[in-house]
C-alpha cells in the first residue's frame, strides 16, 4: 500500500512569525502516524528558519519542501535557488511546474523536465505538477493534455529514479477558486496517469508512485477525495495556511480514515 503525502503549499504568503506559528500549531493538532507524510513548503526566504523551527519542536514529522529549484548548480541566474542549496537546508521535496509558474513565469514542460531531473539527480524529491485548463476540460481533452504534459516531464528519468517522484495532478480550473473536481474526475485523471507511468515503466512503478490531487482541497472534502483509489494525497494551497484546516486534511488522510 502507498503511503499518502500531504503537502501545503504555502506560496507567497505569511511572514517569519506566521510560519514559526503555523507550524507550532499543526504539530500540535496532528495526529502522527507513519502512514502519512506530511510537508510544508514555505517561501524560499523562511525555509531555514522552519527546518530549524520544526527540529526544535519535540515529535514533529512535518518535512519541509521547496516551491521551485533551478536546474543549474550553480552560476549566473540571478533570483534563482539551486536544488543542491535547497539540500544544504535541510529541504527534501521540490514542487516543480506549478500552474502558477507556468501562467506567471513562462516554465514549458521542457524546463519543469529539467528541474525535474536536476532535482532527482540533486537527492530531493520532486512534486511534478500537471492539469487542464478549463477550456481543455469542456472541449474534452484532459486525458490527452495531462499525458503529454507527464510525457514530457519524464523525459530522460529512468526506472530507478522514477520511484522518487511525485506527481501532483492540479486541474487550474480547481486552484484558488473553490471549485474542487469531483471525487470521480479527480481519481479518473490520477488513474489515466498511473496508466501512462504502467506504459512507460512497467507495473512495480506504476502501482508504486504516488500521485496527488490538489486543487481547493480543504477539511471538508479531503476524506472523500484521498479515499478514491488512485489518488495518495494532496497539494494543498490556501487550505494549507490555517493549522486547523491543514491538520484535518492530514488526520482524514490515515488509512483507518477512509
Ligand atoms: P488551492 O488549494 O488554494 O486551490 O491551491 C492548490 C495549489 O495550487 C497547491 O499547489
Amino acid at each position: 500500500m502507498r503511503n499518502k503525502i500531504i503537502v501545503g503549499n504555502w506560496k507567497m504568503n505569511n511572514s517569519s512569525s506566521e510560519s514559526l506559528e503555523l507550524v507550532k500549531k499543526i504539530n500540535d493538532l496532528v495526529v502522527w502516524k507513519s502512514d502519512v507524510e506530511v510537508v510544508v513548503c514555505p517561501p524560499s526566504v523562511y525555509i531555514a528558519t522552519t527546518v530549524k523551527e520544526i527540529k526544535g519542536i519535540k515529535g514533529c514529522q512535518i518535512k519541509v519542501g521547496a516551491q521551485n529549484g533551478h536546474f543549474e548548480s550553480k552560476g549566473a541566474f540571478t533570483g534563482e535557488i539551486s536544488c543542491a542549496m535547497l539540500i544544504d537546508v535541510g529541504v527534501e521535496y521540490v514542487v516543480v511546474g506549478h500552474s502558477e509558474r507556468r501562467q506567471y513565469f513562462g516554465e514549458t514542460d521542457e524546463v519543469v523536465n529539467k528541474r525535474a531531473l536536476c532535482a532527482i539527480k540533486s537527492g530531493l524529491t520532486p512534486i511534478v505538477c500537471v492539469g487542464e485548463t478549463l477550456a481543455e476540460r469542456e472541449n474534452s481533452i484532459t486525458e490527452e493534455i495531462i499525458r503529454k504534459q507527464v510525457k514530457l516531464i519524464l523525459n530522460g528519468i529512468s526506472e530507478n529514479e522514477i520511484e522518487k517522484v511525485i506527481i501532483a495532478y492540479e486541474p487550474i480550473w480547481a486552484i484558488g477558486t473553490g471549485k474542487t473536481a469531483t471525487n470521480e474526475q479527480a481519481n479518473e485523471v490520477c488513474k489515466s496517469i498511473r496508466n501512462l507511468v504502467y506504459e512507460l515503466y512497467g507495473e512495480k512503478v506504476s502501482e508504486a508512485i504516488r500521485i496527488q490531487y490538489g486543487g481547493s482541497m480543504n477539511g471538508e472534502n479531503a476524506r472523500e477525495l484521498l479515499s478514491q483509489s488512485e489518488i495518495d494525497g494532496g497539494l494543498v494551497g490556501g487550505a494549507s495556511l490555517k493549522a486547523e484546516e491543514f491538520s484535518k486534511i492530514v488526520n482524514s488522510a490515515h488509512n483507518d480514515n477512509n
